[in-house]
């Protein structure tokens, strides 16, 4: 054994010079070697601009998203509910107002369109700590592993809020399942690991932007290149490109709730550049009668509304209602994908006076929608007692000084003050008031 190890050319010794300089190289050009991300813009402090502008609209985004849960009225009855099972997350809820007639249309407005917005925020921001994500070794210790699994949560919850949110807006419901559980739960999920990293880096953020100019070097940054590359950008410039992408986004999406050429400019989602058509029922439509499956003869002269409450069950014709006392309401269309329309001159029949004639008691809950739509989430809702009374809730004969079109949901459809446009039911056949 001895003779063997003195005849031998030093193996160990050799073997792992070479072994080391190949690994130095090989380890080098990974991902994880400090010298691998060479951008010079990279740097705490131009992260923490990214993240104070994601602070304020990821919390707003988190509110308005909750406003419009609350606004379809999930806690009155379950076919308003998409999201059974929420358990304690519901308790916020509360009865959503009817005024101002134009609230809903602002909520999910503004959900909609920052979501849109601050697409390029988020991609600058993850792309500015991307090294960390790469780090050796991937845990250190066990509160190590926390801050892991929770960044894991924060990355792939922002990813997955943004692509489900950009996808229903483009009307690609790619995704297994209903949007609204995947994108109610994916909130709580990553507004939950969103709060613990702002707990951590707001701090952190402050003192930095507080502690010098954005060009200048923090000591110790633990972001910025140790070799970085020639600059071909200053951290001012790669902000203001980002900011230019969203104020160029802002642009082309903002337009869908508003009307006239502001439309023509929202060029990047349906519902929004399309030209609803002419004449008093040209505005816009989120589905089609035809899309819904409603046919001439379901809604022709064979056609009648149910009413029905306590004091029994009632059909009226659609000359029989027009026969009632008429009042009229300018209500805008707001829908759930964030386009809406200016407030339209609806004129037909109060659903509080309907809810008199079919005995509706003092303090009852609400009342049941049905349409003759037979496929589709929302063609039963539920609407509360505030939203029946209010004088300008109506069922809908004409809008605009003309008779509704199929597509506005002829031959009458509900019109409420700030509902969403899923909660004003087109082409109704049945009212329930009182017993849900
Ligand atoms: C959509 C929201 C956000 C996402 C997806 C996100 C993602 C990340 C990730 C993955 C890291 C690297 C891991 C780490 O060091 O913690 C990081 C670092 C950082 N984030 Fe965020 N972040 C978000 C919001 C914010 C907010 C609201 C702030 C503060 C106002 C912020 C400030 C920072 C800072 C200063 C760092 C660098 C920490 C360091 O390395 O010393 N981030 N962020």
């Amino acid at each position: 054994m001895g003779d063997s190890r003195r005849n031998s050319p030093t193996p160990p010794a050799f073997l792992s010079r070479l072994l080391a300089g190949r690994a130095t190289t090989v380890l080098d050009r990974l991902p994880s070697a400090p010298g691998f991300w060479r951008s010079p813009v990279r740097g705490v402090r131009f992260t923490a601009v990214l993240g104070v502008v994601l602070l304020a609209g990821i919390t707003v985004l988190f509110v308005t998203g909750l406003l419009s849960y609350a606004a379809y009225n999930p806690d009155l009855h379950p076919v308003n509910d998409k999201t059974p099972d929420k358990g304690l997350l519901g308790f916020y809820l509360f009865a959503w107002p009817t005024g101002p007639h134009w609230l809903y249309r602002l909520t999910q407005g503004l959900h909609v369109t920052l979501g849109i917005t601050l697409v390029p925020v988020l991609l600058a921001k993850l792309w500015s700590v991307v090294p960390k994500l790469f780090t050796l070794p991937p845990v250190r210790s066990v509160g190590h592993a926390l801050e892991r699994i929770s960044l894991l949560l924060l990355v792939g919850g922002a990813l997955f809020e943004f692509v489900t949110g950009l996808l229903n807006i483009q009307l690609e419901y790619l995704f297994p399942g209903s949007f609204y559980p995947l994108h109610f739960y994916g909130a709580w999920v990553f507004f939950a690991a969103f709060l613990a990293h702002a707990a951590l880096r707001v701090p952190q953020s402050v003192r930095v932007l507080r502690s010098g100019g954005l060009s200048e070097s923090v000591a110790g940054d633990p972001l910025e290149s140790p070799a970085p590359s020639p600059p071909t950008l200053s951290r001012r410039g790669a902000l203001t490109t980002v900011g230019a992408g969203s104020l160029l986004l802002l642009i082309t999406s903002a337009g869908r709730s508003f009307d006239g050429p502001l439309r023509r400019l929202a060029v990047l989602t349906p519902h929004g550049a399309a030209e609803p058509g002419p004449g008093p029922n040209g505005f816009q439509i989120n589905k089609t009668a035809a899309a819904a499956g409603i046919t001439q003869a379901e809604t022709g002269e064979g056609w009648w509304l149910t009413v029905k409450g306590p004091a029994g069950e009632f059909r009226f014709t659609r000359p029989q209602l027009l026969a009632m006392d008429q009042y009229s309401a300018a209500l805008p269309i707001a829908c759930v994908e964030g386009w809406s329309t200016s407030d339209q001159w609806w004129r037909g029949v109060r659903l509080r006076d309907l809810a008199a004639l079919a005995g509706y008691p003092a303090g009852a809950p609400g009342l049941l929608v049905e349409s003759v739509q037979r496929k589709g989430p929302f063609r039963r809702v539920a609407l509360r007692d505030n939203q029946v009374r209010d004088a300008r809730s109506l069922l809908a004969l004409s809008v605009n000084g003309e008779e509704l079109t199929l597509d506005h949901g002829y031959p009458a459809r509900v019109i409420v003050p700030a509902a969403p446009g899923v909660l004003n039911t087109k082409w109704v056949s049945r009212l329930t008031f009182g017993a849900l």
